[in-house]
């Protein structure tokens, strides 16, 4: 059994890759990591429903990514369990994630980047030894945040030599910006920390692939798919998700799916579009456009 851990698994495209993972990979066994037991049992149950064959291939996992010891008692269930059956870890999906926070970016910065970080720092000596795989479920409004960033951030978010103290950096000159920023649009502010964070995730992803060379890590965006995250933007914005082309959670998990079960994704480090293709990390590509050569 390849055991995996998905994150923010209870709904949305967490739900959907965990489903997928489980009819399309008899032999996957899927930890839903969620922050509330309750939804998380409730997403397990309705997985279930479809198949009764998944619950003897799923577990719920209590997982807060913005709590260090809600991490690092995941971290040991799991390794409990892998090591009662003399298994490793053989993925993790980082697919939780938040649009905004009453609590303000820096709370969007903890879920979609030091969530993210937190995560697979307490995890990476439960991993195997040879073929594990990470995925960061980031987004395409990274690209698009860095397509207009200031020359500096574009140059520290796209380096692939950037330290993770190059990052903080950034974070820190953001938050700074932010705070005293006159951006009364409140869908705005949303949408550019959230792009902030995206963009961040994406160049942690390069940086974890650089230190941890005998981990397959990649990111990807898993298109732009109808869940309460984008239903949320949708009302902020003012408009009904069905006029914004929005597509079921069903169709979110290709990317993810690919980096994590393809049978050779040697590639580490790199961003994917929707449609599986590296992509840029400093400029949207459309699904179907050429896909990015690297620099
Ligand atoms: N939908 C899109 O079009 C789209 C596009 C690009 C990228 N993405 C990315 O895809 C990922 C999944 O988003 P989604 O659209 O499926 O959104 P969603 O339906 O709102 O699901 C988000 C999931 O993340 C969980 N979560 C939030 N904060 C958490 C925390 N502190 N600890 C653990 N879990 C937490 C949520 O749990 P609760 O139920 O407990 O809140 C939920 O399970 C996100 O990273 C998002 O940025 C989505």
């Amino acid at each position: 059994m390849k055991r995996v851990l998905v994150t923010g698994a209870n709904k949305g495209i967490g739900r959907a890759v965990v489903a997928a993972l489980l009819d399309r990979h008899p032999d996957v066994f899927v930890y839903l990591g969620c922050r509330s037991p309750a939804r998380g049992t409730d997403a397990r149950n309705q997985l279930a429903a479809r198949n009764q064959e998944h619950l003897s291939r799923t577990k719920v996992v209590e997982l807060d990514v913005t709590s260090e010891r809600s991490v690092c008692e995941a971290e040991r269930g799991i390794r409990e369990d892998c090591e009662a059956t003399g298994t490793a870890l053989y993925g993790i999906v980082n697919n939780a994630g938040i649009f905004s926070s009453s609590a303000g970016a820096a709370e969007v910065l903890e879920v979609n980047l030091f969530g993210i970080k937190r995560v697979f720092d307490q995890f990476y000596s439960v991993l195997g030894a040879q073929d594990a795989r990470v995925v960061n479920v980031t987004s395409a409004s990274g690209p698009n945040y860095l397509s207009s960033a200031e020359p500096s951030v574009r140059r520290v978010l796209t380096d692939s030599q950037a330290t993770w103290e190059d990052i903080l950096h950034i974070v820190q000159l953001y938050m700074k910006d932010i705070e005293s920023a006159a951006i009364v649009d409140q869908a705005r502010a949303a949408s550019v920390t959230y792009g902030f964070s995206k963009a961040c995730a994406n160049a942690l992803t390069v940086l974890q692939a650089r230190l941890f060379p005998s981990v397959a890590i990649n990111s990807c965006t898993p298109g732009f798919i109808d869940t309460d995250l984008t239903r949320q933007l949708a009302a902020m914005a003012g408009r009904d998700p069905m006029e914004m082309d929005m597509k079921p959670p069903s169709d979110g998990v290709e990317s993810t799916l690919f980096l994590l079960m393809a049978s050779e994704p040697t590639i580490t480090g790199w961003y994917l579009g929707s449609d599986c293709k590296r992509s840029p990390l400093d400029s949207y590509r459309a699904p179907g456009d050429p896909e990015f050569k690297g620099h």
